[in-house]
C-alpha cells in the first residue's frame, strides 16, 4: 500500500493570514498542501489563480497538490505548474469530447471514455515536460470505468463531494468506486476529497485511499496538529497498520 498522506485543503483556511495558516498545518504534520482552483464554470465558485500559488510556494516546503476544477485544464496546467505546483490534478469531465460530459444540477458527469484527445494530450504533455506529478479526478457521478488511461497518471482523485465548496457531507455511495479504483491501479496514489473527518476517513481508507484531503477537518479544527494526527491514525487503522 502507498504511504498515507494528509493534505489540508487551503479552501478552509483564513485567507487574510495565509502564511500563518500554512505554517500552522506544516508544523502540525501535514504531508501535502491541497490547493483548490475553481473557475466559476466547471464549478459554481471562484478561488485562486497562479499568482497566489507563486506566493504560497515561497512560504512552505510542503508539496503543493493543485486540484484544477476548471473547464480548460490544457490552458491552466502549464501556468500552475510554472507557478510552483508539485502535482497537477485535472478533472476527467473537463477533457471530454465536446458534448460528451453531461451538465447535471450537481456538476458534470462523464459516463464513458470519450475524450478530446488533443486536449488530454496537451495536459499530460504540459505536466510531464515540467517534471511534475500528474493526477486525474472524477466527480461523484462519474464511474471509474471512464478512466482508461490509468497507467499514465501518478494519482487518481475520487471526489467524495460534488466539487465547488468546502464543508459538505461525505457521499457514502462513492466508497465502492474507491475500492474499484484501488483494485485497478494498485500502485498509484488514490486520493479522496470532500467531507473527510475522523469517521469518514475510515470508510475511504478502508476502501484503499491513501491520500486524504481535509479542509474543514484540519483548518477549522480547534487543534490542527491533533486533527491531522487523528486523521492519520484513522487511515492507518483502516489500512491495518
Ligand atoms: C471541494 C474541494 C475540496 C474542499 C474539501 O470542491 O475540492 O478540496 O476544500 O473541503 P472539506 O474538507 O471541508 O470537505
Ligand atoms: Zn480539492
Amino acid at each position: 500500500m502507498k504511504p498515507i498522506r494528509i493534505a489540508p485543503s487551503l479552501l478552509a483556511s483564513d485567507f487574510s493570514r495565509l502564511r500563518d495558516e500554512i505554517q500552522r498545518v506544516e508544523a502540525g504534520g501535514a504531508d501535502w498542501l491541497h490547493v483548490d482552483v475553481m473557475d466559476g464554470h466547471f464549478v459554481p465558485n471562484l478561488t485562486v489563480g497562479p499568482v497566489v500559488v507563486e506566493w504560497i510556494r515561497r512560504v512552505t516546503r510542503l508539496p503543493l497538490d493543485v486540484h484544477l476544477m476548471v473547464t480548460g485544464p490544457e490552458q491552466f496546467a502549464p501556468v500552475f505548474a510554472d507557478a510552483g505546483a508539485d502535482s497537477i490534478t485535472f478533472q476527467a469531465e473537463a477533457v471530454a469530447r465536446e458534448g460528451a460530459a453531461e451538465r447535471t444540477p450537481q456538476g458534470f458527469v462523464l459516463r464513458r471514455a470519450d475524450y478530446d484527445s488533443r486536449r488530454l494530450e496537451a495536459v499530460v504533455e504540459a505536466v510531464r515536460s515540467r517534471g511534475k506529478g500528474l493526477g486525474v479526478a472524477i466527480n461523484p457521478g462519474t464511474p471509474a470505468g471512464v478512466l482508461d488511461f490509468l497507467d499514465r497518471v501518478d494519482l487518481i482523485l475520487a471526489m467524495t463531494v460534488w466539487p465547488g465548496f468546502g464543508g459538505q457531507k461525505f457521499i457514502e455511495s462513492v466508497v465502492p468506486k474507491i475500492g474499484e479504483l484501488r483494485r485497478r491501479a494498485p500502485g498509484v496514489d488514490l486520493e479522496v476529497d470532500g467531507g473527510l473527518n475522523e469517521q469518514t476517513i475510515r470508510r475511504a481508507a478502508g476502501a484503499g485511499a491513501n491520500v486524504i484531503v481535509a479542509g474543514t477537518g484540519t483548518f477549522r479544527a480547534p487543534d490542527a496538529a491533533a486533527a491531522i494526527a487523528a486523521l492519520r491514525r484513522g487511515a492507518e487503522e483502516a489500512h491495518g497498520l
